[in-house]
């Protein structure tokens, strides 16, 4: 009988060590090792076999280029995250909460690939449950095909008979290898269940989508090693509470990582959201103190976006900071520069912020933005909405100017805004005068206060 024999390895990322250590030696972490037991099989099937197959190096001007194939996945907003279409033999994991849509996204994919045989293999829901959210999507496609199997070895069976042209995985943490002893979920399993698959994609050409949950902290489960393994790397977010989703590239062998596609969870499953300034902009007659429209850039697109600041009294000791959507640490600094630039005493002072629709931002752009609502909610003095910004914020409290400049003030042009609010650092080699929108640089916070309040 097998000796079992147990190794530890570091949640965060995927360090093998013999014994528990309570930091991490490769990635420092504390407090991450977990106890696995692995076979003997698995100990003789790592090392490399002698005269497996020789490579030989090739002169790099000799080898042919092949463009990589895309398949369409009948989705705008899935097509221009992969950047461009799905690549055959590409092996895509889409990360995500539980709850967020990940299943009907991939499920609402392969039923509308029609021409294309699909297998979608569930390890966490039944068959009836499965065409139950078909039922709701409410597409017909006869040449999908659901499995219910966690063992990858009677996957790779079906695999073979039915010859999918695209194969889903929901989700990988279900999956077990019986290579190995450890449970369906553990890092080991995880490691050699997507090692197999990406074999599979790789030798057949045949494109793999990963469903893969995310830990509490918003890591995706399982070693780093997953993401080091596969191709692309999509994570799909926003507020359960909002209708909204983001699928975020994180990582893209294929294309670019800063691409972003929007949909909108509805009744019948999701929805592209091709002009998401149109969504996102909350509707509203009269000026509300506290509101201020950003001029986003995200990935390729330029979005409209509103922030949302409240400022009160802090009825208790310390004040309460919170942001939605937005670096806390970063709105921190925001108000350390203001109650030195401006003289605004907010120390004292509750700041709530939000974004809305539930989105996370990343782009500097929304500094001013953010800024000025924050104004304009502590002197409880609306900003015109027919405004927007579009700047980065220094220590100094200096108004710095930020990157494609022109396409954002295209986009606040073509949604009807008056007025943008740029650094005037951003104004250099810029035509005012193909502009219809008013176009105004300023260079301080004292600018800012001018422009807002006269
Ligand atoms: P699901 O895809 O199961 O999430 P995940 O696989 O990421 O765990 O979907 C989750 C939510 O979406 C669920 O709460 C129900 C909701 N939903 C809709 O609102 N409309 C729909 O058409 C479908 C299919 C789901
Ligand atoms: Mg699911």
């Amino acid at each position: 009988m097998a000796k079992t024999k147990t190794v530890f390895y570091c949640q965060n990322c995927g360090y093998q060590a013999s014994k528990w250590l309570g930091k991490c030696p490769a990635c420092g972490e504390w407090n991450t090792f977990v106890e696995e037991v692995i076979s003997k099989a698995d100990d003789k099937k790592k090392g490399v076999k002698k005269g497996d197959k020789k490579a030989k190096p090739v002169p790099i001007g000799e080898i042919t280029s092949e463009k990589e194939d895309r398949i369409n996945t009948q989705s705008t907003e899935l097509n221009r995250v992969l950047g461009g279409g799905l690549v055959s033999g590409s092996v895509v994991l889409v990360g995500g909460e539980p709850g967020i849509g990940k299943s009907t996204l991939l499920l609402q994919t392969a039923l509308k690939m029609k021409g294309h045989r699909i297998l979608y293999v569930s390890g966490e829901e039944s068959l009836q449950q499965i065409k139950m959210r078909a039922d709701r999507i409410g597409i017909q496609n006869e040449s999908c095909f659901l499995l219910n199997e966690t063992f990858t070895t009677d996957i790779f069976k079906q695999i073979e008979s039915l010859e999918p042209d695209i194969l889903i995985i929901d989700s990988i943490q279900t999956l077990y290898s019986d290579t190995l002893e450890s449970s369906p979920g553990s890092i080991s399993q995880i490691r050699e269940t997507a090692g197999e698959l990406m074999r599979f994609a790789k030798t057949t050409q045949v494109p793999v989508f990963l469903i893969g949950h995310i830990t509490k902290e918003g890591n995706l489960a399982g070693p780093k090693v997953l993401e080091h393994m596969v191709d692309t790397v999509l994570q799909f977010e926003g507020d359960r509470h909002y209708g909204f989703r983001i699928l975020r590239s994180m990582k893209n062998r294929f294309g670019s990582t800063s691409e972003l596609g929007i949909f909108e969870m509805h009744a019948g499953g999701l929805r592209e959201v091709q002009n998401p300034s149109d969504v996102l902009l909350s509707q509203r007659d009269e000026a509300t103190s506290g509101i201020a429209i950003a001029a986003m850039i995200e990935g390729q697109r330029p979005l409209l976006i509103e922030t949302q600041a409240l400022v009160t009294q802090a009825a208790y000791g310390t004040p309460q900071r919170s942001a939605t959507g937005f670096d806390l640490r970063r709105m921190n600094m925001l108000l350390a520069v203001l109650e030195k630039r401006s003289g605004f005493k907010l120390g004292t002072k509750d700041v709530f912020l939000n974004i809305a629709g539930g989105i996370r931002v990343d782009d500097p752009a929304i500094d001013l933005a953010v800024v000025a609502a924050i104004l304009s909610s502590t002197e409880d003095l609306a900003i015109d909405s027919q405004v927007c910004f579009a700047a980065e914020v220094g220590l100094s409290g200096e108004i710095r100017a930020v990157t494609r400049v022109e396409n954002r003030i295209t986009e606040a042009e073509k949604l009807g805004f008056d007025k943008i609010i740029l650094s005037k650092y951003s104004l250099k080699g810029l035509d005012k005068k193909q502009h219809q929108i008013e176009i105004v640089g300023i260079g301080n916070i004292e600018d800012l206060l001018q422009e807002l309040f006269g």
